[in-house]
């Protein structure tokens, strides 16, 4: 069996400037490792059923339709990963209007059963300046206190996933003048 790992952060912190990285670190090891970006799954299904124009906005669907997705997405990684090492670009929660919605229940876990959950932070004001210089994306305007709370959120929800699943839970820090060093960290779980 492949190894399943769940990379997760809030927004704009970096994770997949470190996926990219770490597997660019061990294709030159030999090692492969498949890279999806979970949103990615949940956006092809809401395009298709025109329920929303950007993937910014699929945070604010109906909270029963982002669980729809969210069914639909782990169903057709599941379907796709089988046996390979494969890594899932994801979010540990998501924050909605109506308060944060796990990333990873019980519905996902079951058909991911991840290996291990890395959780990529750093510094609040760090992803606040990232986020406002990535004109790509819509993102949510938040100050330093509401990214350290959604961090933290991320921290206690990531709690109940390694009680489910017997997972690992692996913190990698992804600081200014520091991407190295968080790849190096991610790399090593990933080897
Ligand atoms: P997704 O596309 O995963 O959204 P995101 O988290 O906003 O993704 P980003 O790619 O923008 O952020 P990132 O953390 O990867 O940062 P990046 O590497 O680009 O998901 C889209 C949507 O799908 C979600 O909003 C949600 O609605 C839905 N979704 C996904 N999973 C779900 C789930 N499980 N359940 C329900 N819904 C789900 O970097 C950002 C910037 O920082 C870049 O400019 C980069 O160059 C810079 N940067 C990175 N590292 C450093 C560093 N060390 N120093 C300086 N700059 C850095």
């Amino acid at each position: 069996m492949g190894k399943k790992v769940v990379v997760t952060g809030v927004p704009g912190v970096g994770k997949t400037t470190v996926i990219n990285g770490a597997m660019e670190r061990l294709a030159a090891e030999g090692v492969e490792y498949t890279a999806v970006n979970f949103g990615t799954f949940m956006f092809e299904v809401a395009k298709k059923e025109n329920l929303a124009a950007d993937r910014d906005e699929m945070r604010k669907l109906e909270k029963d339709v982002q669980k729809r997705l969210q069914q639909a997405a782990a169903s057709g990684i599941a379907a796709v990963s089988a046996d390979a090492n494969i890594i899932i670009d994801t979010h540990s929660s998501v924050k909605t209007p109506t308060g944060f919605l796990a990333g990873l229940p019980e519905w996902v876990l079951r058909e991911l059963m991840p290996d291990i959950v890395v959780l990529v932070e750093t510094d609040p004001d760090q992803i606040l300046l990232r986020r406002l210089g990535d004109a790509s994306r819509t993102r949510d305007m938040e100050g330093y206190r509401a990214i350290a709370e959604h961090q933290e959120f991320n921290r206690a929800v990531s709690a109940a996933y390694a009680m489910y699943t017997g997972c690992t839970i692996k913190i990698v820090r992804n600081e200014n003048f520091l991407l190295e060093q968080g790849i190096d960290d991610l790399v090593s779980v990933l080897r």
